[in-house]
């Protein structure tokens, strides 16, 4: 509902005049966004008619969010994240070949480069009591395998923190690894049961969710990103069934594809990958679409 001063001519003019004043403006994308950018804004003022306190307050709000970022923390991408704009600029960009595995955000912690590790190795550096395998394959979506593919993979520890966030007590590159497929397109790697986790809540971001009741946890799951020449990459995560939180991810970013399988260890496995019979087990398929020019007959 829109009053009278709002609604009225001398507002409208006001868009207007702004719109116009981008007619120069030489890259048309720019220009696009601009305007439209203007427009919107404009509308969503109208509806709400803040105050001035109000005004000031955002104001306040947004610049407190440029502050809280420095080289390891980005509280505008938190503020994007929780807003679910994220997950819809992830969603818009996804090809959706068909077939493909669905994407998800990136998130802030993939932010040090991973270390190269072999197939069965643990990214565990710690030593952590609990145990869980991860297995999976990266294939194209005509279901060829794709042997040497890169497999970025990075997770929080059972308490639910990344490295970067425990640099105290857990060793960089904790939780993480870069692994290579072998000539089946396979990968393997042993690691702990991430937690699920609160996104970081000391922060204007933080704050938000405070002041409109909402919790800040993600549900357990392991980020990766996959990728293989001639084929799109891929940025996703595997989330553990059964965690808390599936159906209310502070970031939006579950898609029921993504819950993966959960499973033990047989005789047969214990052998083959090194672990205890009955260890926790879970599978995942990383099926990339082709780049939009990509054959993927010759590999
Ligand atoms: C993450 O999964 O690492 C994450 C994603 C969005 C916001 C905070 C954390
Ligand atoms: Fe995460």
């Amino acid at each position: 509902m829109t009053s009278t001063r709002t609604g009225g001519i001398e507002v409208r003019r006001l868009t207007d005049e702004v719109i116009r004043s981008f007619d120069g403006t030489p890259d048309a994308r720019t220009k696009t966004i601009l305007t439209s950018l203007v427009r919107h804004l404009h509308d969503f003022v109208r509806e709400i008619e803040p105050s001035l306190p109000e005004w000031e307050a955002a104001i306040e709000f947004l610049t407190a969010v440029g502050h809280k970022c420095d080289p390891v923390r980005q509280e505008f991408v938190l503020l994007s994240d929780v807003l679910g704009v994220s997950m819809l600029v992830e969603t818009i960009n996804d090809q959706h070949a068909p077939g493909a595995t669905d994407s998800t955000v990136l998130g802030p912690f993939h932010m040090t480069v991973s270390p190269t590790r072999e197939l069965g190795e643990s990214i565990d550096e710690v030593g952590s009591p609990h145990h869980l395998l991860v297995t999976g394959t990266v294939r194209g979506t005509d279901g060829q395998a794709l042997p040497h593919a890169t497999v970025d993979v990075w997770q929080c520890n059972e308490e639910g923190f990344y490295d970067v966030q425990q640099p105290e007590t857990q060793p960089a590159g904790n939780g993480r690894g870069l692994f290579i497929t072998d000539e089946q397109g396979r990968f393997w790697f042993r690691t702990v049961p991430p937690s699920h986790y609160p996104i970081p809540t000391d922060g204007p971001v933080g704050a938000l969710l405070k002041a409109t009741d909402r919790h800040p946890y993600r549900p357990a799951h392991i980020h990766f990103i996959a990728q293989s020449d001639r084929y799109q990459p891929l940025t996703t995560h595997i989330f553990l069934p059964g965690s808390p939180y599936l159906d209310s991810d502070a970031v939006f970013a579950v898609k029921p594809s993504l819950v993966g399988d959960l499973g033990t260890v047989d005789a047969d496995q214990a052998r083959q990958y090194g672990v205890a019979v009955g260890s926790a087990m879970a599978t995942v398929d990383l099926i990339l679409a082709p780049d939009q020019d990509g054959a993927t007959d010759v590999h």
